[in-house]
């Protein structure tokens, strides 16, 4: 089992295999052109793999792949296998923007992947192709309905912003609400990356716009999903992530490993270490060692609740 320096059980490893993405997210991405680390500088599937067992001997129990975009790298699938084959019962999900998954959604589900969380921000093309500076929509929702026939289960990513997708809280709920998604709303992260300085929803913003249509209740929490959960009368349950809050520091259970093998305690401050070398020799006791020292070097809460922003690029890590 793994505890980290404030007792918090950690269970949750996310994966990287990739910072590149084919979106410019206004709230993710920076304005200038700027260099991707080189591909010969990430770690091989083999190697991610070889810290994800490492990691699952010591007591994680839920994967998720992120990016950058991780469909983006060839093969993801072989990946994904790796893993499910290692560990039938693991708690292996993916988060995707949603573009290329009409391609991959069935080869993911064969390979083992349970389900998917994936951003949809706007129903409305335009809007869409302002925050993701593409022309995504149509393939994205392309890309859910092939992930909900091949049998994954879905989760929807939404981050209202002031002035952008705002008119659209209650069309993106009722639309995962008809086609049984859950939707989270996600309270705007400021970091020193992001393209805009874009204003979000508070999370009692969100909940004023929620209640004037379909009245809910609120769904005390258990476990450390970073979501509070809230359900409609119909039964319905919805989510807001707020990190202004930092309630679910409380509980927080993940660590991040990125592409290039860095290992990253917290989404918000800049601390990680490398288990690059360590992996690369097969010196599994020293990967080990990183591993707990970094748990144990685990902040105990972020800081976005004291108004600051965040220098840790959500591309890089995966959100
Ligand atoms: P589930 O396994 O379905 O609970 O997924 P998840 O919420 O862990 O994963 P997802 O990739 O969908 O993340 C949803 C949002 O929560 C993203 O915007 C993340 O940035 C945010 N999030 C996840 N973990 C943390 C965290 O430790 N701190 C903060 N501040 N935000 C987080
Ligand atoms: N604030 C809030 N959520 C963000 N994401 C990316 N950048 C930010 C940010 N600055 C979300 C994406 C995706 C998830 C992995 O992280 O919308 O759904
Ligand atoms: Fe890409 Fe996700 Fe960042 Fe959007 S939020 S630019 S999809 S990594």
């Amino acid at each position: 089992m793994l505890i980290d320096g404030h007792n918090r059980m950690v269970d949750y490893l996310r994966v990287s295999v990739t910072e590149r993405c084919n979106f410019r997210c206004q709230y993710c991405m920076p304005e200038k052109p700027f260099s991707w680390v080189p591909r010969e500088n990430l770690l091989s599937y083999e190697d991610l793999f070889k810290f994800t067992k490492v990691a699952i001997d010591e007591g994680i129990k839920k994967v998720r792949i992120t990016g950058g975009e991780p469909l983006l790298r060839d093969g993801l699938e072989h990946f994904v296998k790796m893993i499910a084959d290692y560990k039938e019962d693991i708690d292996l999900a993916l988060t995707t923007n949603g573009y290329l998954l009409s391609n991959y959604a069935q080869k993911l589900k064969d390979a083992g992947l349970k389900r998917i969380n994936v951003s949809l921000d706007s129903l409305k093309e335009e809007v869409a192709e302002k925050i993701a500076q593409k022309d995504v929509l149509k393939k994205v929702l392309e890309g859910i309905e092939k992930a909900r026939e091949v049998g994954l289960k879905i989760k929807v990513n939404c981050v209202p912003m002031q002035g952008i997708n705002d008119g659209e809280i209650l069309d993106i709920l009722e639309f995962c609400k008809t086609k049984g998604y859950e939707i989270r709303f996600i309270e705007f992260m400021e970091n020193q990356h992001a393209m805009i300085d874009a204003k979000g929803y508070t999370s009692e913003e969100l909940q004023e716009i929620i209640k004037a249509k379909y009245p809910f209740t609120k769904i005390e929490r258990t476990g450390s999903s970073p979501s509070q959960n809230y359900k409609l009368e119909d039964g319905y349950v919805f989510g807001i992530i707020e990190p202004h809050k930092d309630d679910f520091c409380a509980t927080c259970n993940r660590v991040r490993l990125t592409a290039s093998g860095v290992l990253i305690p917290c989404l918000y401050f800049e601390d990680a270490q490398s288990i690059k070398d360590a992996i690369q020799n097969n010196d599994i006791e020293k990967a080990v060692a990183i591993l707990k020292d970094v748990l144990s070097k685990k902040p105990e809460k972020n800081r976005w609740n004291d108004d600051t922003t965040s220098s840790r690029a959500f591309y890089e890590t995966g959100g």
